[in-house]
């Protein structure tokens, strides 16, 4: 695993947390030997009977797995206690982030630490960074998941313009709702996933949504409802089951056609040849394969476990942002917070 703290002389350890949505992950990283350990526990079973996240049974679930999931990492790694706590202050579920940034915050006062508050995006930017060949600074980065769809030109650690991003539902968010019409339950973007390997992908010819238009925006309901429109005649027709692969697998492959054309003529638009895909939706085999394919620079990836949510992605951020350490005067949780509007490390913001 790759060292990537230059600037400090002191080996740290970061101890990150995160608990933005129906995750609770927990990492330590050393700005000289990586990563040295981590747990993840989902919650997804929980959810699911509901078909989708209930922020109540988020928080309380966050509560009881959080300490010992600390503990676990410390005491697998033999860390007594780390140098810096990092912990996911927003955007997210504004109960759910109070428990990590509680918990940072008691943490911080019981081993008089310093605590860094981590954007959740910043930390899904980052997670390639836990990789053996990271990218280097400028690069494009398509950050896809439940909540957000953005394309941001990365000029620095801290430094980030947003190009587009989506004018109604995430494309996380559209892979979960296409999900739910084709009765795949909750979260629907992995299995819908795999259902479209079964069908063909001209089987429908759904929009490719905002790709004849100016600018860098998305727009994804417009494909959920053409989906929509096309279950709702199948199922008049009583031929539901028998399409269900190929209305997914042309959802899909829409959907990502649009990513792809969208980033590529983003990342030309700002002269830069390295682009970065993270976030849940990044763990998508077909825009992988796409993106690899088709973008004429390079593109770096997190490992499938880093794309949806995890500790480690926030402990690496941290680390990156040890200039924002700070004794803990107040927890910091924003359910709102722009990515565009953080700071170089060090300068506040
Ligand atoms: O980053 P993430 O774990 O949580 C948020 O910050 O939102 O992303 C979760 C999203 C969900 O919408 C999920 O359906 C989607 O990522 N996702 C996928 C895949 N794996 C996760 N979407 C498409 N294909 C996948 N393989
Ligand atoms: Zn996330």
């Amino acid at each position: 695993m790759s060292a990537i703290i230059p600037y400090y002389l002191a080996p740290m350890i970061i101890l990150g947390i995160e608990t933005s949505c129906d995750e609770t992950g927990v990492a330590l990283y050393s700005t000289e030997l990586g990563l040295l350990g981590e747990a993840l526990h989902s919650q997804v079973d929980l959810h699911a009977v509901y078909g989708g996240v209930v922020p109540e049974i988020a928080s309380r679930d966050h509560i009881r797995r959080l300490l010992p999931l600390i503990r676990q990492v410390l005491g697998d790694a033999g860390v007594e206690r780390p140098d810096v706590i990092a912990y996911t202050a927003g955007p997210g579920l504004i109960g759910a982030l109070l428990v990590g940034g509680g918990m940072a915050a008691g943490l911080g006062l019981a081993w008089q630490c310093p605590v860094v508050p981590v954007h959740h995006m910043e930390g899904h930017l980052l997670a390639p960074m836990l990789e053996d060949a990271p990218p280097a600074f400028p690069f494009l980065a398509l950050l896809v998941s439940g909540g957000h769809s953005m394309l941001i030109a990365v000029k620095a650690l801290g430094d980030y313009e947003l190009l587009g991003t989506t004018v109604d539902d995430a494309v996380g968010e559209a892979f979960d709702k296409t999900a739910k019409l084709l009765d795949l339950g909750y979260p629907g973007g992995p299995a819908l996933a795999a259902l479209a390997e079964q069908g063909d992908e001209e089987a429908y010819a759904f929009p490719r949504p905002m790709l004849n238009r100016p600018g860098h925006d998305f727009s994804f309901s417009g494909l959920k409802t053409a989906v929509m429109i096309e279950v709702r005649k199948t199922r008049e027709r009583g031929d539901f089951e028998s399409c269900r692969a190929d209305l997914a697998a042309s959802f899909q492959r829409a959907a990502v056609d649009t990513l792809v054309v969208k980033s590529i003529r983003a990342a030309k638009s700002v002269g830069l040849d390295r682009m970065v895909v993270a976030g849940g939706v990044g763990a998508n085999k077909l825009l992988r394969q796409e993106m690899a394919a088709s973008f004429p620079g390079k593109v770096y990836y997190p490992r499938l476990a880093y794309c949806t949510d995890n500790g480690a992605m926030i402990a690496v951020a941290g680390a990156l942002r040890l200039a924002d350490a700070a004794t803990m005067s107040e927890i910091r949780a924003q359910a709102r917070w722009r990515l565009d509007s953080l700071a170089i490390p060090g300068t506040g913001g």
